[in-house]
């Protein structure tokens, strides 16, 4: 018997559910293939679950336009003005979680640099505006200084993808996991759903791999729980999991107050807001869907939900999601056990065509399944928008150049170190500056560590 002849006998079982399912085509090549690359195809058939995928692409459109959309009410906590004592009250109940141990760090990065220009996982793009140190350690240093603060490891679990697994995984080996503990650093990985073509038919990336993608931040509960990281946390006493993404260099991933609002208020999922710039910002924004507090992409808003104002001139839909995110981990396992909306981006995928040639299509010719995190919020029944400040945590990283830039997010981060000196009366150097994460993650540690007063 031929070796190829082996394969189809090995994998007959698969090969016939995927001729069953109108998917037969992805093994039009198998007989050309060598040997391993042909297992290699059947093997990674056999893992998709082709039932879930055409449940997933029938379902109704996460953003279908029955939803009636209306602006957030009291789960928004507003920067300044009366919140301001909540907020310092907060703290202290925040620090007492932190304290207590029952606080842990996820971030999401199963992103590649793909709008960067680069094909590198994001974790590793330079931020140090003067020490380039990786976007990771960036976010894992401020979680070291909060460790050394309250002399106890903080879980630091990095979400990953298939393609950026194996070289985040490298890179927390190689910087010793930034001075982590490394028993406590994690890097759980998101499951892959398969692109469709217009006709709803899987494509090939190349002639033995059906292409793929990462199924979205929504992925995050069962990741964690398939890692049985959830039960790892339960079983320590952890009740919290601050999240955030790894392509905004200034966001807290540790902070007194959140976590402080999200537990007073019996939050089972907390997010963090900051004014939009104008209308037109790719924000998602905070509202109301169908009465519940929810988030709605800024692409599933129509122009003129965007444009509009309220009496004092302000958007009704401007407080923006900067993707931070405080959840009750007993409702995360419940996420984990709920199969969140799907959502359709039609994407440019590579592949190949019939032939065996390679296509790279000029307009997008696919669709990406995926689930949102934040879909979760309709489901909780408490959750919590906590406004904070753009200048102070809200600079992403993801456009080659202009705005969410590298350069953009470079000069924000100089701009909030200078703030810091200059208020606190400490002598700055002209032109790129920075703070080590690890002696001050916020403006109150570098207070504290030139002994000038808080608030003086
Ligand atoms: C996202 C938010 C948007 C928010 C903005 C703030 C979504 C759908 N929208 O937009 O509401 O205002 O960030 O910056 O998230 N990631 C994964 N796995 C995935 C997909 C994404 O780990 O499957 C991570 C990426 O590494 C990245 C982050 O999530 O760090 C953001 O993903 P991206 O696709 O860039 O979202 P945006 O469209 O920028």
């Amino acid at each position: 018997m031929s070796v190829r002849v082996d394969v189809r006998a090995a994998g007959r079982e698969v090969i016939e559910r995927f001729e069953a399912a109108g998917q037969g085509h992805v093994f039009r090549f198998l007989d050309d293939l060598p040997m391993r690359a042909a297992q290699a195809l059947v093997a990674q058939a056999a893992s998709i679950d082709l039932a879930h995928v055409a449940r997933l692409a029938a379902a109704p459109k996460a953003d279908s336009g029955a939803r009636r959309i209306a602006p957030p009410g009291d789960e928004l906590v507003r920067l300044g003005g009366d919140t301001a004592a909540r907020r310092e009250a907060a703290r202290e109940r925040g620090l007492e979680e932190l304290r207590a141990g029952r606080v842990a760090v996820v971030v999401a990065a199963g992103g590649q640099g793909t709008r960067l220009g680069s094909s590198a996982p994001k974790a590793m793009w330079p931020a140090g505006p003067t020490s380039g140190k990786p976007l990771l350690q960036w976010h894992a240093e401020k979680v070291v200084h909060w460790s050394r603060e309250l002399k106890r490891a903080i879980p630091f679990f990095v979400m990953v993808s298939p393609a950026t697994a194996r070289p985040t995984a490298d890179l927390l080996r190689w910087h010793r996991f930034c001075g982590l503990d490394a028993t406590w650093v994690r890097t759980p990985c998101q499951a892959e759903l398969p692109a469709l073509d217009d006709e709803g038919r899987l494509l090939l990336a190349t002639t033995s791999r059906i292409a793929m993608a990462p199924n979205g931040h929504g992925g995050t509960y069962r990741a964690l729980a398939d890692a049985k990281l959830l039960d790892l946390l339960g079983d320590f006493g952890f009740t919290t999991i601050s999240y955030v993404q790894v392509d905004n260099p200034l966001i807290q991933p540790v902070d007194p107050v959140f976590v402080g609002l999200h537990v007073e208020a019996g939050s089972r999922i907390s997010s963090k807001s900051v004014v939009k710039t104008g209308p037109s910002e790719q924000v998602g924004v905070f509202a109301r869907i169908d009465g519940s507090p929810a988030i709605v992409e800024y692409s599933e808003l129509t122009p003129a939900q965007s444009e509009a104002t309220d009496v004092n001139g302000e958007l009704l839909y401007g407080q923006g999601n900067i993707a931070a995110h405080c959840i009750d981990l007993a409702f995360a396992q419940e996420m984990a056990r709920t199969e969140l909306p799907v959502h359709r981006a039609r994407k440019s995928v590579r592949h190949v065509d019939g032939s065996g040639n390679a296509v790279t299509p000029s307009a997008p010719n696919a669709t990406k399944l995926e689930t949102f995190l934040f879909d979760a919020i309709p489901l909780a029944e408490q959750s919590l928008v906590m406004e904070t400040s753009r200048a102070r945590e809200f600079s992403p990283i993801k456009n080659a150049t202009g705005t969410d830039s590298p350069e953009s997010a470079r000069n924000d981060l100089v701009a909030l170190f200078r703030g810091w000196h200059d208020r606190a009366g400490v002598p700055a150097a002209r032109g790129l500056l920075e703070v080590d994460p690890r002696l001050a993650p916020d403006e109150e540690a570098f207070r504290r560590l030139h002994g000038v007063a808080t608030g003086a």
